[in-house]
């Protein structure tokens, strides 16, 4: 597949994680390493290979440069694929799904608040804010409890 998208070959190592089975895997390397490189290529391999569908990948990563990065490179990868001829065309609506930790839990609370009785247009709070959240109503609470902590 790389010879046809005129990429570099994976070394024998990215090969091994980007052909492994769908079991739970984990893979530790250093920065630089091209674990980004290594994570696009296997998503592109589970595609051209018929093993999952667009919709069936999440990608999850800490920030958003690193979500940014990872989902240029699988769509990328995707439509170069199609391009020669390895992946049939796709839907966009079917799109692999790349986001940080935070947006990811956020979407799904806010596509499941109703069942669990909150709003769905509430934000999840980020540490901070809820830091200051709690501080914001124990700073302000008259229960005698609570005066005797610092
Ligand atoms: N097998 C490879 N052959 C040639 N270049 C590679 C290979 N794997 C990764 N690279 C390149 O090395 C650089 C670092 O890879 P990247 O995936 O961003 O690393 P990481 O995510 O581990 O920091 C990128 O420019 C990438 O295109
Ligand atoms: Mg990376």
């Amino acid at each position: 597949m790389a010879d046809a998208l005129g990429r570099p070959r994976p070394t024998p190592q990215q090969r091994a994680v980007i052909e492994s089975p769908l079991t739970p895997a984990l893979v530790v390397a250093g920065a630089g390493s091209g674990k980004t490189e290594t994570m696009a290529s296997r998503v592109v391999w589970l595609l051209a290979n018929g093993m999952v569908r667009p919709d069936g990948i999440l990608g999850l990563t800490f920030t958003r440069k690193a979500a940014g990065e990872l989902s240029v490179r699988i769509n990328d990868r995707i439509r170069a694929l199609e391009d020669v001829g390895l992946l049939a065309a796709g839907d966009a609506f079917e799109a692999p799904t790349v986001s940080t930790l935070h947006a990811f839990a956020n979407s799904v609370f806010r596509e499941n608040a109703l069942l669990v009785g909150r709003d769905g247009e509430s934000q999840v709070l980020t540490e901070p804010s809820a830091w200051q959240l709690a501080r914001r109503f124990v700073v302000a609470a008259r229960d005698d409890r609570l005066s005797g902590l610092d």
